[in-house]
């Protein structure tokens, strides 16, 4: 096939949360939007970009072991760029650069509007190309106005808001992406018109503290049932919610609005009131509760799910307990668990050093709260099993024959049928559960129609 040599070709690849996987295509957007094209591996590519997470040193050093692989490639072709972006070349900066020289670019994630200056930029002639670093921190950018490049299909990510205003004391992001900017009311309702357009039915609002929206009068419950109205929308999620802007007309708009899923990820870190209070999480365990009993008042058949850090510097065997304590009160749906990663420039790196907790014993933490959370999980999907749920199917599943994919609830369900209904929904009853996921059995009859 003719291939226009003045066409660059660029392949994405994307670590870390659902707002890196979002930012992966807007970066893709910009670039195929000034006639790059978006390839699918780095073998096709001139132009690779490793869109990092910084979170926890694991996700960092999974990076650098990929970026050292990529320069073999640039062995093979000299003129290949190699760029880093999002969170970790926003933290590194210019120690990347010392580290990895075969690097040519890093790019923090405020600056991909220029994306394509700075690839352009780049010389030709890589001997004579000079490696660039682009970190400004921009406190006004939320991306407005530019595209995403998404993939077809009926489910959307949607980032309403970017940066965190928090200060949690274990976590990098407030440092990597800067405060809290929100996108416009009129921009993100737009856009969702458009995705129903293209074939869009569900969509997940996403932001750090995605609850504490608030731009031109319009607050998050508003901007929430805002969305859901808009005809064609079937499906609203959002992630992740702060748990202090868990209000009751937050909980009312969920209840309210049918296309509102019937799922809430709330990130605990800790069920001790002390550990909460060294974190600067800003609730007690007590107020925790009282959000979630809210939550279940209103919505009953709700599913949660949540995020635990174990070992924070100075968390005792005891509020170690207390965490175990709350997951067994609350008996969240599922839960992401992690060992507290120290993260170079946040606030906790400055507690005593005998404070902090060894490998070992945080590993024997880590694996007991796992054991704890998905026997939970078992019990609570082997209850459910025999319910007839609404399918939105995502794509084929691992065996020939076999779809997967989601409930209203967010429960991942597998089961035979027709590789064409990727994409639509069906009624599915849930027959057996391996405890994290569903088998079931398609219901034959219609599933009620989008509102239109
Ligand atoms: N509000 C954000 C939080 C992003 S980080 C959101 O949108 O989800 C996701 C999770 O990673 C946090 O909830 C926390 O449980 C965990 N985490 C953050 N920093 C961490 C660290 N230094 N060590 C271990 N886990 C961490
Ligand atoms: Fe991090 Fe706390 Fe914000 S976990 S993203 S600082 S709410």
């Amino acid at each position: 096939m003719f291939q226009n040599a003045s066409v660059k070709r660029v392949y994405v690849e994307t670590y870390g949360c659902q707002m890196n996987v979002s930012d992966g295509e807007l970066m893709e957007g910009i670039l195929a939007a000034r006639g790059y094209e978006i390839v699918g591996n780095p073998e096709e590519a001139d132009v690779v970009l490793v869109n990092t997470c910084a979170i926890r040193e694991h996700a960092e050093r999974r990076v650098l072991g990929r970026v050292s692989q990529l320069n073999g490639l640039k062995r093979e072709n000299p003129d290949l760029v190699i760029g880093i972006t999002g969170c970790m070349a926003q933290r590194m900066g210019d120690d990347l650069l010392e580290k990895a020289p075969f690097v040519d670019l890093v790019m923090g994630p405020d600056s991909y509007r220029s994306l394509p200056q700075a690839i352009g930029g780049l010389d030709n002639k890589p001997r004579e190309r000079k490696q660039l670093a682009v970190l400004a921190l921009q406190s006004e950018e939320n991306y407005q106005g530019l595209e995403q490049r998404r993939s077809e299909g009926p489910s959307a990510w949607l980032p309403i808001q970017r940066g965190c205003n928090h200060r949690c004391t274990f976590c990098i992001v407030p440092y990597v992406r800067g405060p809290e900017k929100n996108r416009s009311p009129e921009d993100i309702l737009k856009e969702v018109r458009g995705l129903v357009k293209d074939g869009v039915s569900e969509v997940t609002l996403l932001g750090q503290t995605v609850n504490s929206y608030s731009l031109e009068d319009v607050d998050f419950p508003d901007l929430l049932r805002q969305v859901a109205r808009v005809p064609g929308i079937r499906r609203v999620r959002f992630t992740s919610p702060h748990p202090i802007d868990v209000t009751p007309r937050l909980v009312e708009v969920m209840a309210i609005e049918d296309a509102v899923c019937e799922q809430l990820h709330l990130p605990a870190q800790s069920g001790n009131n002390r550990t909460l209070r060294r974190m600067l999480r800003r609730y007690t365990v007590e107020q925790l509760l009282e959000k979630i009993e809210m939550v279940r008042e209103a919505i009953p058949d709700i599913a949660l799910s949540t995020d635990i850090i174990v070992a924070f510097p100075g968390e005792t065997e005891e509020e170690f307990r207390d965490t175990l304590r709350l997951m067994h009160r609350v008996r969240f749906d599922d839960a992401f668990t992690y060992k507290y990663s120290l993260r170079e420039g946040t606030p906790a790196t400055r507690l005593p050093e005998e404070d902090f907790i060894s490998f070992g014993e945080a590993q024997t933490r880590l694996e007991e709260l796992i054991d704890v959370s998905r026997g939970i999980r078992a019990e609570i999907n082997q209850d459910e099993v025999g319910r007839i749920e609404e399918v939105l199917i995502e794509k084929h599943g691992r065996h020939k024959g076999q779809l997967l994919g989601r409930t209203r609830r967010n429960k991942v369900v597998v089961f035979d049928g027709d590789p064409a209904l990727v994409g639509e929904y069906r009624r599915v009853q849930l027959e057996r559960t391996t405890g994290a996921t569903f088998i079931g059995t398609e219901i034959p009859g219609s599933v009620a129609a989008v509102r239109a």
